[in-house]
């Protein structure tokens, strides 16, 4: 079966293909055989089909072969395509060759399985339906991330990963040796963004951040994919006009676009069609005013938990924006409200209670302030002199935020779970396979 073309099993789905021969490959999905005959679903990266192979009809060492082969060999079918009501998918194939690439051995992954287990086999896992839904769902959200960004006039850039700066604080870094210094896996990339700006006017990244989480939750991660913008001349509203745009183009146009992988996880797409701008705002103290009449024990000062964020975004069903929180609750670099109280930022709470999505600001200017608030983290002030010289050489105001991608695609596919909106979750007990 050299040098042939080879059919994708959804162009066979599509009826495209019915009454003619294909050549397929893929890999067994389920098998059984009943009075000679053996039925065969094969999926590919685009479907799953039914092939059914008649002893007598193909030699009989290959029908052989497609006796002794297990679920996930790899395999290779010519066939005759049927439309058949009673096929999975409405199609199947007639087998006439079967040639088996890779006998599988006994596949450890039958039904059943704990959690941990399916963990352990992640690299196996993800053949899953499931996984292969997100992965496919998580592509698309990228494509639209990055259409957007091109149509709205964001240079992409590749900052460093590694970093002597802890912008979100020491308590959540990891720390490693760098050749007899200590370094960091960066948390964020936004200092570095901010550098950027100063060319480029408008630049977006999308980089690994980590963060030493311990709580166990399910939207925690310690390694997760970071998705971040910063744009010269713009304030913190205007940085929330930005976000909610963006992340109303990306729900319009996945539910156009993914369809089948949103049905399959159960997310209905009428739920991401009226997501769109503007988002309501709401001040960090009316928030807490609002979960206090709701009869929470909350009060100035307290950060969010996941219940007090349920409850903020409870009846809504687009994201709202949670802004000004205190001085002492935010990061170093938020720019000071007039009121001395509290910062010009504003986190993006999604519906349904999956949490903060974003988390953005408009940038300090203050150097004085930015360095008060450092020491009182213990910092090494020393490593944040370069970013200090973007404020002494031609600042302007500016504002910037940070996408949790895995936040977003769990909310979007409706998860229970973050771990499932990455190939291979790194949580605090786990970092294998
Ligand atoms: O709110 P955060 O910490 O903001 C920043 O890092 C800013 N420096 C971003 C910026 O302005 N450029 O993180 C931004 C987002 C959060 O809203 C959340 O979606 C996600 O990153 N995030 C996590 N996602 C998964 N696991 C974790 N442990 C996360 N921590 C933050
Ligand atoms: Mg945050």
């Amino acid at each position: 079966m050299q040098g042939q073309s080879w059919t994708k099993i959804k162009e066979i789905l599509e009826g495209n293909k019915t009454g003619e021969e294909v050549n397929i490959r893929g890999w067994i999905y389920r098998k059984r055989s009943s009075g000679g005959i053996i039925f065969i679903l094969v999926r590919d990266s685009t479907g799953v089909i039914q092939a059914t192979i008649k002893k007598g009809d193909i030699p009989e060492e290959e029908f052989e072969k497609a006796e002794r082969a297990l679920i996930e060999s790899s395999i290779k079918i010519k066939g005759i395509v049927k439309e058949d009501k009673r096929a999975p998918g409405g199609y199947e194939i007639k087998v006439n060759k079967f040639e088996v690439v890779n006998f599988a051995e006994p596949f450890p992954i039958t039904e059943d399985h704990s959690e941990e287990f399916l963990l352990d086999v992640r690299h196996l896992w993800l053949r899953s339906r499931k996984l292969t839904e997100v992965m496919k769902l998580k592509a698309k959200v990228l494509r639209l991330i990055r259409e957007w960004f091109d149509e709205n006039d964001f240079y992409e850039v590749t900052p460093s990963v590694i970093t002597l700066n802890a912008a979100e604080g020491g308590a959540t870094v990891f720390s490693f040796d760098y050749f007899g210094q200590k370094a960091f896996l960066s948390q964020t990339a936004q200092m570095y963004l901010e550098a950027l700006i100063f060319s480029l006017e408008r630049v977006w990244s999308l980089t690994p951040s980590f963060r030493a989480e311990k709580s166990r939750t399910r939207k925690h991660l310690t390694e997760y994919w970071h998705l971040e913008a910063e744009e010269a001349w713009v304030d913190n509203e205007g940085n929330m006009k930005i976000q909610e745009e963006l992340v109303s183009y990306v729900c319009q146009n996945i539910a156009k676009v993914a369809k089948d992988e949103l049905e399959y996880l159960g997310r209905d797409v009428e739920d991401l069609k009226v997501i769109e701008p503007p988002f309501k705002r709401i001040k960090y103290k009316d928030a807490i005013k609002k979960l206090q009449d709701k009869g929470f024990d909350i009060e100035w000062g307290d950060d969010f938990g996941a219940p007090h964020e349920r409850a903020l975004v409870e009846g809504e069903d687009k994201p709202i924006f949670v802004t000004h929180f205190p001085v002492e609750s935010k990061a170093f670099y938020m720019k000071i409200s007039p009121d001395g109280k509290t910062v010009e930022c504003a986190d993006m709470l999604a519906p349904e209670g999956y949490g903060e999505l974003i988390g953005g600001s408009e940038r300090s200017e203050d150097i004085d302030s930015m360095i008060a608030r450092l020491k009182a983290d213990g910092a090494k002030i020393e490593n944040y002199e370069w970013y200090f010289d973007l404020r002494r050489y031609g600042s302007v105001p500016h504002s910037g935020f940070g996408l949790g991608l895995e936040r977003l695609v769990m909310w979007i596919a409706k998860l229970d779970h973050i771990r499932d909106a990455i190939p291979f979750p790194r949580t605090v007990t786990r970092v294998y396979p």
